[in-house]
């Protein structure tokens, strides 16, 4: 079991920042505010699976579970505080979240599916955020030039999803949820996930005036597909967890271990 705290994050979310807050990059700033459109809605849907999975396990199951679901729910429902008042400034910037809207009306055709079919999307997309998050806090400097307040939201963000990587994963595990669904959720969700990030990145990019400038695509060159490019650095653990034997302790969390030691100033545990 994994031992999760909840943190709240000292910071300042109350001054707005400037349009292309990450480091003066129009892509990369694009991106980062993309994803951060989905915390929202995709958080809520982690945490609903999450309990629901965990109400579904038979009561001698659930003492295993108890503290560790707490942590999750409690950790994941400060990261959607934190990005919704993040996304309060992007809607003031005059971006719009095309994302949200779309993702609550797939989910909807989720009600009343099995707690293990919300899992196995969760497990799916937490697989995606703990890469994200190890790739993040390997390659912070990408960050540099950002605020710092910024950057510590973002890499507080990335340390806590490699922490709680596990937890929707062992739950679909004990509920007996099978390798063939994990794999074929896996797959919807890739699809949905990229095809999603990409549309709301182009949207942003293009109320930003920057989609067509020849800066834009270099930038995006790079960071996607250069040496220590985003998707470069991701394909190998992207497709580990097709493999039967996968458990998402098997992949690093050393980054945001350290990162969580070495940053205690930034944040206060909750109800410790
Ligand atoms: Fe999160
Ligand atoms: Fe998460």
């Amino acid at each position: 079991m994994t031992e999760l705290v909840v943190r709240r994050l000292l910071i300042d979310l109350e001054t707005p920042f400037a349009r292309h807050w990450c480091g003066g990059d129009a892509f990369r700033t694009a991106l980062f505010n993309a994803l951060s459109m989905s915390f929202p809605v995709g958080e809520q849907f982690f945490i609903d699976s999450v309990r629901n999975g965990f109400k579904a396990l038979p009561a001698d199951r659930q003492e295993s579970f108890k503290r560790e679901v707490q942590g999750f729910v409690g950790q994941e429902a400060t990261h959607r505080r934190i990005h919704a008042l993040f996304n309060g400034h992007l809607e003031k910037q005059g971006l719009v979240n095309a994302w949200a809207p779309r993702a609550l009306k797939r989910l909807k055709l989720l009600e009343g599916a099995d707690p293990r079919h919300w899992l196995a999307i969760t497990a799916a997309n937490e697989h995606f955020t703990a890469i994200f998050a190890e790739w993040m806090l390997r390659n912070h400097d990408w960050l540099d030039g950002s605020e710092a307040r910024l950057k510590t939201m973002w890499l507080w963000h990335s340390a806590e999803e490699s922490e709680h990587k596990s937890t929707a994963f062992d739950l679909y595990q004990a509920l007996g949820g099978s390798h063939a669904w994990r794999i074929i959720w896996f797959r919807r969700v890739t699809l949905i996930f990229l095809g999603d990030t990409m549309r709301q990145t182009v949207n942003n990019l293009r109320r930003d005036g920057t989609l067509w400038k020849w800066s834009t695509w270099k930038s995006a060159g790079e960071y996607l597909f250069g040496k220590r490019g985003l998707i470069r650095q991701s394909y190998k653990p992207w497709k580990d967890y097709l493999r039967r034997d996968f458990h998402p302790s098997q992949q690093e969390s050393d980054l945001s271990q350290r990162w969580l030691e070495d940053n205690v100033r930034e944040f206060t545990p909750v109800g410790a």
